[in-house]
This record gives structure tokens, C-alpha cells and sequence, in this order.
């Protein structure tokens, strides 16, 4: 068989996605017992006290399907962000979501606009469905271009792809720069933001993009219970998005795509909005905390409004090595002169300083 000829042309250039190392990857290779998987972004804690009891409630009733509408979140999202029901999708992580809109929206030619680096599946997205991916590069301080992504825009352009926070470099574009970037983007193109680090952000100058969205322009905002919620392992995300937009992506999904274990926690979780207050604090308490060793150890860095920190290194294999010897996993980028360090505990922060201190003992600078 020759599988080249047989799998669709526009596979040939994309690669899987890699996800970071695991714990017990690194556990035999560090010697360590205590690993910091800190390479994906995840809370360091697990789902909220009324997540955990509504999930475990749903599990005798696992031989049924999932409720396929999502009518309950639904209903508790539109309460919570008070937007119509109507107007949100849920779907299995809002990976997920941005996979669904391509499939609905994008055709061979198209180009979709996003900044770079950023989320690794805006490119790939594009590419599943034959369009033409258009990176434009962050700024030197490592933030959207927005106006350079308004050059970007050609009349192929189906969807501009924004990611505020952006991962990986936790920084942000301002609200006075999202609102002259959406007086001027063409009617033709799909505003897609992706907030997936929205609750983490605390700037007064960074923008909620849902506060832009009337159900008629052409706007999505995406958001997720992976992060701050804790619900990773369950897969739950969600979206704003123009209602003939919502029931294109409603014939696309599969009929069952949100597990009821993850609609159960997420549902619930809303309710537990002072532990969110709390980690939300807690954050930014350890990325306070953090800086204040980087500058210390003269560490290069990019203040984040996420709940990780882009580290400047020149010298980012023998960084990351080193923080595996100490059982630390961050995330390298290939030759990107940089790593990124997602936030753990405050026990875990001190982990982190003292390893920081070792490695640059023991290299010199970073
Ligand atoms: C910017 C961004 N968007 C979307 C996602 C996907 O999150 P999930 O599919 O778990 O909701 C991630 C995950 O790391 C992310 O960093």
C-alpha cells in the first residue's frame, strides 16, 4: 500500500502533537521521588471539593450516554457569563472547539492568522482542513502584533486566531489594543480568542473579549475548565459564538463529544467561585515570588498574566536537562531560546528557587 498516495496530501507536513514528559518518565531517569510536572500548564491542585462530589455522584450511572446537548453547563454557563444559552458550544476540551470550527468554516485556501509562537494547535488546525496557516511574529517584548496581524488579513483570510494570555509567553495585548484591532478587522473574518487563561489574568488593562461579543459579529471566545478549574483529565471546554455559527459546529461534533463525568465537575465547579478567587491569588503570589528569584539570579523572564513564565535562556537544552536532574519538567520549544515553567504550590515555587540557585551555581548564567 502506498500509504503517501492513500492518507490526505495535507497530513504530509504536519506532525503529532507532543505533550511534555510524564512524572514517571523522569522520576528514575532524576533519581528523585518528588517530580514538578510543570510543563503543561495545569493547576497544581486537583478539581474543586464540589466537582469531586458531583463527579463521583455521576459514576454508578456510566452505562448511559452523556446528555448530548450539554443542556445543564449550558444553562450554568450562560448564568454564570450571563450570555444566552444559545450562544455556547461545550465540547471535549476547547481544543476541541478550535478543531470544530475549523472543520465547519475553513476550505482549501483559505488563510488563517495567528500570532507566533503561540498555541501550537492554531497551525495545525489550519492545515487538517487545506488552509494556508499565516504566522505573524510577536513582538520584541513578545506580545501580539496586532496591528501587523491587521496587514496580515487578505481577502483569503477566513479566521484570525488570538490567544490572550498567549501560551506560550503569558503575555497579553491591552484592551485599548483589542478594541482599535476590532474596529478594524474586515467583516469577512472570524475573530477567534482564545482566553484559555482568562481567569488567571489580573491586569486592569487586560481585556474580556466577551465584553465584545453581541451574537452577531462575527466573534468567538473560547474558554476552558482545564486550567484553573482543574479538570484537565476530563476534557471540558467551551464558546461564545454567533448562534447559525454554534449549530454549525453542533452537525460537525460527534453526538456524544463532552463525557457526563466532565459536564458533572465543570457544572459544579462554577459554584465554587471562592476557591477559584483563591487560586487565582495564589497565582499570583507564586509568579510574585518567582520573579523575585529570577531577578535575583539574573534570570531573563516575561511577566505573565497566565499561570506559567516564559524563562529567557540561551541556553535552554542544558537548562531543561538540568531542571530534570532535579526533577523539575518544564517545557523547551526546539531551538527557541527559551523554556516555559508552569506555576505549582507554594512548596513547589521553593522547589524551584532552590533548584534555580543549583543550576546557576553550578552553569555559571542562564
Ligand atoms: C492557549 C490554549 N488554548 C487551548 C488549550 C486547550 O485546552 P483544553 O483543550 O484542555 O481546553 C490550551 C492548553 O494548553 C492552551 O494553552
Amino acid at each position: 500500500m502506498d500509504w503517501d498516495a492513500f492518507i490526505r496530501p495535507e497530513l504530509q507536513g504536519m506532525t503529532a502533537y507532543a505533550p511534555g514528559l510524564r512524572a514517571e518518565q523522569v522520576r528514575e531517569r532524576s533519581g528523585h521521588d518528588e517530580i514538578l510536572k510543570l510543563s503543561s500548564n495545569e493547576y497544581p491542585l486537583g478539581p474543586t471539593p464540589r466537582a469531586i462530589q458531583a463527579m463521583a455522584a455521576v459514576l454508578p450511572e456510566l452505562n448511559r450516554y452523556p446528555e448530548g446537548s450539554c443542556e445543564a453547563l449550558r444553562k450554568g454557563l450562560s448564568k454564570h457569563w450571563h450570555v444566552g444559552a444559545e450562544f455556547i458550544a461545550v465540547s471535549n476540551g476547547s481544543n476541541e472547539l478550535l478543531r470544530l470550527l475549523g472543520q465547519a468554516l475553513l476550505r482549501p485556501g483559505d488563510e488563517v492568522v495567528f500570532a507566533w509562537p503561540s498555541f501550537v494547535v492554531y497551525p495545525s488546525v489550519a492545515r487538517m482542513y487545506g488552509a494556508t496557516p499565516v504566522s505573524v511574529p510577536l513582538t520584541a517584548d513578545l506580545r501580539h502584533d496586532l496591528p501587523a496581524m491587521l496587514a496580515a488579513i487578505t481577502p483569503a483570510t477566513r479566521m484570525v486566531t488570538l490567544c490572550n494570555p498567549n501560551n506560550p509567553t503569558g503575555t497579553f495585548y491591552t484592551r485599548a489594543e483589542f478594541q482599535g484591532f476590532m474596529a478594524e478587522v474586515p467583516a469577512h473574518v472570524l475573530v477567534v480568542v482564545d482566553e484559555a487563561y482568562f481567569e488567571f489574568a489580573d491586569d486592569a488593562n487586560y481585556p474580556d473579549a466577551l465584553a465584545y461579543f453581541d451574537g452577531e459579529r462575527p466573534l468567538v471566545v473560547l474558554r476552558t475548565f482545564s486550567k484553573i478549574y482543574s479538570l484537565a483529565g476530563q476534557r471540558v471546554g467551551y464558546g461564545f459564538m454567533p448562534e447559525p455559527l454554534r449549530a454549525a459546529v453542533d452537525k460537525v461534533r460527534e453526538p456524544f463529544n463532552v463525557n457526563s463525568v466532565g459536564q458533572a465537575g465543570a457544572l459544579a465547579s462554577l459554584d465554587d467561585q471562592v476557591e477559584i478567587v483563591r487560586r487565582k491569588h495564589e497565582n499570583r503570589e507564586q509568579k510574585t515570588y518567582l520573579y523575585a528569584c529570577f531577578d535575583r539570579l539574573g534570570i531573563g523572564y516575561a511577566p505573565s498574566q497566565a499561570n506559567f513564565v516564559w524563562i529567557k535562556t540561551e541556553r535552554p537544552v542544558e537548562v531543561f536537562e538540568a531542571l530534570l536532574g532535579e526533577g523539575i519538567i518544564a517545557r523547551d520549544f526546539g531551538n527557541a531560546p527559551a523554556l516555559r515553567l508552569s506555576m505549582g504550590t507554594p512548596h513547589d515555587t521553593r522547589v524551584i528557587e532552590s533548584a534555580l540557585e543549583r543550576i546557576v551555581d553550578r552553569l555559571g548564567s542562564i
